[in-house]
């Protein structure tokens, strides 16, 4: 925490806030420039806030140095960490592909859309049994039967799977199938089902609100940790922005950001940001490119019944191109495919 002092700041009023500091166990540095004087605190921060020092006399701003975030800082833990998900790590050294359909919705089309996901090279299946839908009558996923569906297609293909929980009371039922839960962009500030996957000991990929700062991303994620569970990869998903060409815009400069932030994997979803078939290879080279851990990317057999999010699914025709980004992209920087 650092105190930048007003210009008209005496000596007095820097005496006192070091006075004050010491008396709550912290220590108090003061540097003095040109025209002002700062400042820094060294101790509990949380013990510092409550003093409010802000309203003492010459005091001009009270600055929060070290992040809201500590579990999830790359301040306290400047290692990048990597998360194993069914023994399939995605981390610092690895780009990991998870494919496989928006939706479970049948087991031939859930079948069908792993085994195109697995000759692509990935690792890990995505599908979603609880689908978070704009429109109330669009399809809404299979629910518990979807669950059954990916862990048979699991056992198939042997494939650990990704897959979303919407509501907090069925945390417990989707860990007991998933090998990693996932909680989309509309619940990534819903703080209650982000302490119930905090909670229930699996993996968690936290996509980004698409409203959301990089801050507030992290602060959600900080509320899996606190929880007890580290084992949390940040998925960047495209925010809202003026464009309308684009589902959404995909922010690749939130990757090295994240990155540098919080020492959590960090992934990309080129599929739901672009929301064009056409545009996720571009993106999946560009997620490579710009030091992305892994991507999750939909495929599916026959895009044009999908239930959701069809314009968007990779097909047979993208697969040989999907699997030569994803083998020969992340030797040129410096990983290798998971
Ligand atoms: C997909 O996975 C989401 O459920 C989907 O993108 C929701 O979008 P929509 O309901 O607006 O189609
Ligand atoms: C999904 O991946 O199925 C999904 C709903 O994505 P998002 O939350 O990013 O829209």
């Amino acid at each position: 925490m650092v105190i930048v002092m007003a210009p008209e700041a005496t000596q007095g009023d820097v005496d006192a806030i070091v006075r004050v500091v010491a008396a709550a166990g912290g220590e108090a540095f003061v540097s003095r420039g040109v025209s002002r004087t700062i400042v820094g605190l060294v101790g509990d921060i949380e013990r510092f806030s409550t003093l409010n020092l802000r309203s003492m006399s010459g005091v001009a701003d009270v600055i929060k140095v070290s992040t809201a975030h500590k579990l999830v800082s790359r301040d306290n833990h400047p290692e990048r960490s990597t998360v194993r998900v069914g023994g399939v790590p995605i981390g610092p050294d690895t780009v990991t592909l998870i494919a496989g359909p928006c939706a479970v919705e049948t087991p031939q089309q859930t079948l069908e859309a792993a085994l195109m996901a697995k000759s692509a090279g990935a690792t890990l299946l995505r599908g979603g049994a609880y689908k978070p839908r704009t429109s109330p009558y669009a399809f809404q996923g299979l629910g518990e039967a979807g669950l059954r569906i990916l862990a048979d297609v699991r056992e198939e293909t042997g494939l650990p799977v990704v897959t979303e929980v919407v509501d907090a009371h069925d945390v417990e039922l989707v860990a007991s199938y998933a090998d990693m839960l996932q909680v989309g962009t509309r619940n990534a500030q819903n703080f209650a089902l982000l302490q119930a996957v905090g909670s229930v000991g699996k993996p968690v990929m936290l996509k980004r609100g698409m409203n959301a700062t990089i801050e507030e991303w992290l602060m959600a994620a900080e509320y899996i940790a606190q929880r007890g569970n580290l084992d949390i990869v940040l998925c960047e998903r495209g925010i809202r922005t003026f464009e309308t060409a684009t589902r959404n815009t995909l922010d690749v400069s939130a990757v090295p950001v994240a990155q540098r932030l919080s020492h959590l994997p960090v992934i990309i979803d080129p599929s739901h940001s672009g929301g064009r078939r056409d545009l996720v290879l571009p993106l999946t080279r560009a997620a490579v490119a710009v030091g992305a851990d892994g991507v999750i990317i939909d495929v599916h057999p026959h895009p044009e019944q999908a239930l959701c999010d069809g314009p968007q699914a990779l097909v047979d025709g993208d697969l040989v191109e999907l699997a030569r980004v994803m083998r020969e992209l992340p030797a040129i920087v410096g990983r290798t495919p998971a």
